[in-house]
């Protein structure tokens, strides 16, 4: 599964680095460094939506806060369901 994090100038000043390290920390104590395969990408021109954050090429806004939900529903969600 590829996860793409924009690090962009808007994305990045919506916290951009704090989702990316949540993300990191997340993967690995769940043993999934060698399934999920974190990325920075560029400004896709979605800065409003940021931070913007595509898996699989679908794009989702996430925030530093709610990073785990993130987490969960998308990536340890599609993952259970083999998707
Ligand atoms: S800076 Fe992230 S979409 Fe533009």
């Amino acid at each position: 599964m590829r996860v793409s994090i924009c690090i962009g100038s808007a994305c990045h000043l919506k916290g951009s680095r704090e989702v990316i390290q949540k993300l990191q920390k997340l993967v690995t104590e769940n043993g999934l460094d060698g399934e999920v395969d974190l990325n920075g990408d560029f400004c896709s021109g979605n800065c409003r939506k940021g931070v913007c954050v595509t898996v699989d090429g679908t794009l989702y806004s996430v925030k530093p806060e709610t990073t785990e939900d993130f987490f969960k529903r998308e990536i340890l969600g599609r993952l259970n369901a083999g998707i």
